[in-house]
């Protein structure tokens, strides 16, 4: 893949785990250049970028979907992630709570009051990394977002109780640290099955589906048309528009 959006690679150190962001086990941290990358390109197929309600239904521990909060914080209106495993929620909890103004405010204080107390260099690097990240997150025409996360599994025969999505971008489970589970998962049939639930939440006229998985893997669907696949190293990302009249 050619980095069209990113062409240049930044710091993208106020991400790191270590600051603000805490990761979930056997959930890795996704590359932030990628995911800024991949947005860009999802923001392209949409008629409209503004007032956004992204989902994320295989969210994990909420990194991916908190990058994308913060660096696509101006299109963003609500921002939801749900996931089967309710101790991956817990850490999208923490991590989604930054994407509030009263979230970072508190985060700001912990990291304030510990760095007062131990005065270590860590700590006001963290804390000088929550001020960037206040200012994006809060120069926009919606800085108070609608933020959840929830438990579900978006491979059983029911959607989940979301409408108008504009983007939906999850990275499935494959390899070595996550497994599909749950009803899809039984059934052999998941990616059917969340492509099924996905088509129910959506703006019909205006989004985009953008599946980031393992290279071999296909991923098609009758309600939904490819509109663009691309690979880089492991990974595709495959582009996927739903048919409005299906
Ligand atoms: C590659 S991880 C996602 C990591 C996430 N992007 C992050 O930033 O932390 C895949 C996730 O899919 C979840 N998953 C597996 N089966 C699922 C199902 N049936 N419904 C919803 N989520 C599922 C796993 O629990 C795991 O958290």
């Amino acid at each position: 893949m050619k980095f069209k959006f990113e062409p240049i690679k930044k710091d993208y150190s106020d991400f790191s785990s270590d600051k603000l962001l805490v990761n979930a086990p056997r959930t890795p941290a996704f590359p932030v250049r990628v995911a800024s990358e991949i947005m860009a390109r999802s923001l392209s197929f949409l008629d409209t970028a503004e007032g956004l309600t992204l989902y994320d239904p295989c969210c994990g521990g909420g990194h991916l979907l908190t990058i994308l909060g913060f660096c696509y914080s101006k299109n963003l209106k609500n921002i939801y992630g749900s996931d089967i495993d309710s101790k991956a929620l817990e850490y999208a909890q923490k991590n989604l709570n930054l994407l509030t103004p009263e979230g970072l405010s508190k985060k700001k204080q912990a990291l304030q009051y510990n760095y007062e107390k131990q005065g270590e260099k860590a700590q006001l690097e963290a804390l000088n990394s929550a001020d960037r990240l206040e200012t994006q997150l809060l120069n926009t025409t919606y800085p108070k977002k609608d933020v959840q996360c929830f438990n579900w599994d978006i491979t059983k025969e029911q959607p989940p109780h979301l409408k108008n999505v504009n983007i939906v971008m999850t990275d499935l489970p494959y390899g070595n640290m996550a497994y599909w589970q749950g009803e899809g998962a039984v059934q052999n049939n998941p990616n059917k099955q969340m492509l099924n639930n996905i088509y129910q939440t959506l703006d019909l006229h205006n989004s985009i589906v953008t599946i980031i998985c393992n290279k071999d893997e296909k991923i098609n669907h009758q309600k939904f048309e490819q509109v663009k696949r691309l690979k880089h190293g492991k990974r595709q990302f495959v582009f996927l528009r739903p048919l409005p009249f299906y």
